[in-house]
């Protein structure tokens, strides 16, 4: 089937002046090394949908290193070259280029890294995911501003569509799966039947399970982070991807339950903090696995310290201070001490898992008022008063913070007076400091 070609000339003129000049810098080096450059997915398809996008994506017919190298002697920024792949990566103010060459990549087995070929276009976008996907703006004299549609990708985000491009594109790249639904919650498209349909039998084929190494993981957290946590899960539920991960991932009415107040819960606690929603909906969301299987998990997917870490949120600690904070009448030195070392989501988690007024207040007390509050003294004032410094320095400050916290001090004055006091009935308790 011969391609589509549209005309949006105007749709490249109206990009901001620094883009539009990359675009004809690309166009007249290109003219000079007699290649052909093509922009391609993502930052295609963003700019039909008037979506900003600075990563852009540039298909050389031609050497594509080479294309980047005098690109970077014309335009300065940072280059980065990796022959292996045929590839270059060039960050100018502001936008990251990738280059490469048109190539054909085919996957030895499932779920293996694509082995590389020279080839050209049509076969390089065909190795592509979805049509949307797929779309081509030639940068070249002749075809400036020429859209280039081989797979029917207009048309499909015309009307809203994700269509995968062939029927082993999961079983190639299962991590495609989510990709799909990042694209359709994004923008709010429909899953084609087809690809719907390849998607049930990738997952009940087990492609999800085979899955080793971070890839999934990542490819779940930029899900988790388009911030669209009901529809995203309705669809991992629905394709049974949860299940595939562990056998007894499956959200309670409970869950979903605290899934719909997050906003709610961040409503709470705005204006003070960057709140990472994602964070939070994984903390609702493995919260009822155990430790055994979050850690075959982790293992699994060969997560970092930092992922495995966020995945084996503490819960157990989350619960004891729920108990804690729910038998009442604390002290606020004592609120304190039990949600000092909480970070911010996992308060919110704590109020979102707690559905008490209760333990609400005293998170707001902590998270407005008395993790504000620090002295004034320090171990200045202790030698002043003729004290060593030592472990004991540590012990009066402690001491002057629960004063303070409690409300019994209240001023710079009011802790020295405390200060003063505590020294005098300790010594009085003590032979020697
Ligand atoms: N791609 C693919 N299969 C993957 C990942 C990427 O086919 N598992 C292709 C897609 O066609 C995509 C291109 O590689 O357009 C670039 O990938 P990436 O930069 O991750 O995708 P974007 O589409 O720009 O996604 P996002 O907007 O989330 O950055």
């Amino acid at each position: 089937v011969d391609p589509k070609y549209y005309n949006i000339q105007s749709c490249l003129a109206q990009t901001p002046p620094e883009l539009f000049d990359l675009f004809c810098q690309i166009r007249d080096l290109s003219e000079t090394l007699h290649v052909e450059p093509y922009l391609v997915g993502g930052f295609v398809r963003d700019l039909l949908l008037k979506r900003p996008n600075k990563d852009l994506d540039l298909v050389i017919e031609g050497d594509g290193i080479e294309f980047a190298r005098k690109l970077h002697q014309v335009l300065g920024g940072k280059l980065d070259v990796h022959p292996n792949f045929g590839t270059a990566t060039l960050d100018l103010n502001g936008f990251h280029l990738d280059v490469a060459t048109a190539r054909v990549e085919y996957y030895e087995y499932p779920a293996a890294l694509p082995q590389v070929k020279p080839g050209r276009l049509k076969q390089d976008l065909y190795r592509r995911d979805f049509t949307i996907n797929t779309l081509v703006i030639s940068l070249s004299k002749e075809k400036f501003g020429w859209l280039i549609d081989f797979f029917g990708g207009n048309e499909d985000l015309k009307k809203g569509i994700i269509r995968g491009l062939h029927s082993f594109t999961f079983i190639d790249d299962p991590t495609r799966i989510l990709r799909g639904i990042k694209f359709a919650v994004r923008f709010g498209f429909t899953i084609e039947e087809e690809t719907d349909l390849l998607i049930r039998q990738a997952v009940e084929h087990g492609v999800i399970k085979e899955l080793k190494g971070p890839r999934f993981w990542e490819e779940l957290k930029s899900l988790l982070m388009e911030g669209k946590e009901l529809k995203t899960l309705q669809y991992l539920d629905d394709y049974g991807i949860l299940r595939e991960i562990a056998p007894d991932f499956k959200l309670t009415d409970q869950q979903w339950k605290n899934l719909k107040r997050i906003d709610w819960v961040i409503q709470l606690f705005k204006d003070q903090c960057i709140v990472q929603r994602w964070l939070l909906v994984l903390m609702v969301i493995f919260a009822n696995l155990s430790k055994e299987t979050i850690e075959r998990i982790a293992n699994d997917w060969n997560l970092s310290l930092k992922d495995r870490a966020q995945l084996n949120f503490i819960h157990e600690e989350v619960y004891r201070v729920k108990e804690k904070l729910s038998e009442g009448k604390l002290r606020p030195s004592q609120i304190y001490n039990l949600l000092e070392s909480l970070g911010s989501e996992e308060l919110m988690y704590l109020v979102l898992i707690s559905d008490s007024q209760l333990i609400l207040d005293q998170v707001l007390e902590f998270y407005n008022r008395l993790r504000r509050i620090d002295v004034e003294v320090s171990g200045k004032d202790i030698i002043n008063l003729g004290f060593s410094p030592g472990p004991l320095f540590k012990e009066v400050i402690s001491k002057v913070k629960e004063a303070k916290l409690n409300g019994k001090v209240k001023s710079r004055e009011e802790e020295l007076e405390f200060i003063k006091e505590y020294l005098k009935e300790r010594k009085g308790g003590q032979s020697e400091f």
